[in-house]
């Protein structure tokens, strides 16, 4: 890391992510699922910009798409990681910061923007007050802010166990295209967990579904993907929201190679074989009256990096 005397301030660019297959079990005592994921990080990012502030101070700006819909305190995970990260250093009297965060990742869209926010914060703050922490150790504190923050930080595709937090690089060939139906209205992460919970039998135990989706991905084969595409919490999220059943379905017989709710969602992810092919289904579902808001993305792409 650089020391503090280098820089005046750090920016960090921060991918949000798909989950390519998401395994849930029961809720556990502490809450959290244990789950089995295959997170991929995408071409949608925020950036993080770390300045000096007086000792003690943590502040948040936050601009971008629903930029007033993010909190700007403590509740935001950004500015915990800061606090988190002074704290490990024992620098709580001696460091300050003003967070800037550039928001492109949807707010409350299943694609991780919260997480990767702190994610950027604890990079952008240990490198702006030089402290000496090595990946896993950061890693570590990502995963008490939260579950994708780890994720966050590596990037690529991994497989994520335990809450998702414990990852394994996996391999993958090749680019995949997406596109995205992002929504306005957000869907709260606990509250789908408590939809599953809701519509899981008794006595489920987690079910493990995600080879289909590695052995697509070591091939690097787009339509073998597309069909192993799985996420447990998808009929939570259409049952919560039965538009989104609607829009999912619609993607798919317009051509998508698959479909699947992001995480918790609302994000719905569709697969297409090349850039082209996304453009068309976006010209599709437009024409169809579902073309809210779409986003074509690629991935997998690098986790949180210093751009300077
Ligand atoms: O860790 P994070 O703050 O991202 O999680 C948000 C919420 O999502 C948790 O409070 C919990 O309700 C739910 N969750 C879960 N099991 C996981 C990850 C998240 O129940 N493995």
């Amino acid at each position: 890391m650089r020391s503090p005397a280098d820089c005046g301030s750090v920016m960090v660019r921060v991918p949000g992510k798909i989950n390519l297959a998401l395994c849930s079990g029961p809720r556990r005592p502490d809450g959290y699922h244990d789950l089995v994921t295959v997170f991929q990080a995408v071409s949608v990012y925020d950036d993080v910009t770390a300045e000096h502030a007086p000792p003690g101070e943590i502040s948040i700006e936050v601009t971008g798409q629903r930029a007033s819909a993010v909190p700007i305190g403590p509740d935001n995970l950004a500015w915990r990681a800061a606090a988190r990260l002074a704290a490990w250093a024992g620098l709580e009297h001696r460091v300050g910061v003003r967070l800037l965060i550039e928001k492109d990742i949807p707010v409350t869209g299943g694609m991780a923007g919260g997480s990767a926010d702190a994610a950027g914060a604890l990079l952008a703050c240990a490198t702006l007050w030089g402290v000496e922490i090595d990946q896993p150790a950061l890693a570590g504190l990502g995963a008490e802010l939260g579950a994708d923050v780890p994720f966050c930080l590596l990037g690529g595709t991994a497989l994520g166990v335990n809450r998702g937090d414990l990852l394994t690089p996996v391999l993958s060939r090749g680019s995949y295209h997406w596109l995205l139906a992002l929504d306005e209205r957000g869907l709260s992460t606990p509250t789908v967990f408590a939809k599953f919970d809701q519509l899981t039998p008794p006595g489920t135990q987690l079910m493990r579904a995600e080879e289909g989706v590695c052995d697509s991905l070591a091939k690097g084969d787009a339509e073998l993907l597309g069909k192993a595409l799985v996420n447990d919490l998808q009929p939570a999220a259409f049952n919560l929201r039965p538009d989104l059943a609607e829009l999912h379905r619609c993607g798919l017989e317009l051509g998508a190679l698959g479909a699947v709710v992001s995480g918790s969602g609302p994000t719905v992810a569709f697969l297409c074989l090349d850039e082209s092919a996304a453009i068309e289904l976006s010209v599709k579902l437009s024409s169809e009256g579902r073309g809210g808001n779409l986003r074509r993305v690629h991935g997998p792409v690098p986790g949180a990096r210093i751009l300077g």
